[in-house]
């Protein structure tokens, strides 16, 4: 089986070389050598290839930025995954590609299913609702799977922004109304391996089961939940903290103004993945300690 993977440098890409360089063969690109906004170059990338499964961890994730840059959010997040799907579809590929909640505008008191009404409120969730219908519009085999508040040592991200806040400064004031699941890049890493593994052994299985899933980790939390937790585990983990878990203030959406609207309930119910896959999906604390001790380690 050949696998390419493309985004490899960011944090799902990164854990995705780690889960699947097991299942086959492997070729990773990063932005350095597979651009999404050089159509070209990408193009060519597939053809020469010849995947039997892409997958695409690259997006403009710059959720607040993607309010300015509008044309850059859509050329990476619909143009080249229309693309990679045109591609996918004429090589008999599977596509597996992520997704988020910010596809919903998170006024659903409940969590969210597959079928749920889309209605994103911001240019990135707008952009990636578009590259997901642009999916299922080609007609190719794929996996799109939808996932939240994905945290990671390595990359950019809430939790090792909060780490960083905690030690700088003297207070930290962190969101509680917005509610979804922290998910850690390692965890959907491990369920795209199992995801890839049985593309590959089961006949059909893509056929009879191409579609949308969400993939995030069991359990809630608010942001101020997810702050609160990482900060105690650092303590523990011999972190010096300048703002204790304990101190992290709780403010609302409307004291904290972005550029971006964020869904206040980004719920995502798993039900559909777990039958498919048999598999159970750890709380969302699960993997923060791990996290926290590769941060560390990285930091000296
Ligand atoms: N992060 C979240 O909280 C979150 C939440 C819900 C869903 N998701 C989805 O999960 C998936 C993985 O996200 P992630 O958290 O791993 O994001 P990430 O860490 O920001 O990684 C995104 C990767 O895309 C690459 N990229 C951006 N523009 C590119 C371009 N023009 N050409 C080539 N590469 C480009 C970045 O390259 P550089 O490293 O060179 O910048 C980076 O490596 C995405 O589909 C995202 O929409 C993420």
């Amino acid at each position: 089986m050949k696998i390419l993977l493309l985004g490899v440098n960011g944090q799902v890409g990164w854990e995705c070389q780690r889960s699947l360089s097991l299942l086959g063969e492997l070729e990773a690109h990063d932005r350095s050598t597979a651009d999404f906004q050089n159509f070209q170059q990408l193009r060519d990338i597939v053809r020469d290839s010849k995947p039997d499964i892409i997958v695409n961890a690259v997006a403009y994730t710059a959720v607040d930025q993607a309010e300015t840059y509008i044309e850059s959010a859509y050329q990476v997040n619909r143009e080249a995954v229309a693309l990679l799907a045109e591609e996918a579809n004429k090589l008999n590929a599977t596509l597996v590609h992520y997704s988020t909640d910010y596809v919903f505008d998170g006024k659903k008191s409940g969590r969210y299913s597959e079928d749920d009404l889309t209605n994103p409120q911001s240019v990135y969730g707008k952009s990636k609702l578009d590259g997901e219908q642009a999916i299922l519009k080609s007609g190719c085999r794929h996996f799109i799977l939808r996932t939240s508040w994905v945290y990671a040592s390595r990359g950019n991200n809430f939790a090792k922004t909060m780490i960083k806040l905690a030690t700088e400064r003297d207070e930290l004031k962190v969101v509680a109304d917005q509610f979804g699941a922290p998910t850690s890049a390692e965890l959907i890493a491990d369920v795209t391996a199992q995801l890839v593994m049985r593309i590959h052994q089961e006949t059909d299985f893509t056929e009879k089961n191409s579609g949308i899933y969400n993939l995030v980790a069991s359990g809630e939390a608010s942001w101020h939940d997810f702050a609160k937790y990482v900060l105690e585990k650092s303590a523990v983990l011999g972190i010096t903290l300048k703002v204790q878990s304990n101190e992290v203030e709780a403010i609302t959406t409307a004291e904290f103004p972005r550029p971006a609207v964020r869904p206040s309930n980004s719920k995502l119910d798993t039900k559909k993945l777990k039958s498919l896959l048999e598999i159970e999906l750890p709380d969302w604390r699960f993997h923060v300690e791990r996290m926290v001790t590769e941060y560390i380690e990285n930091q000296s």
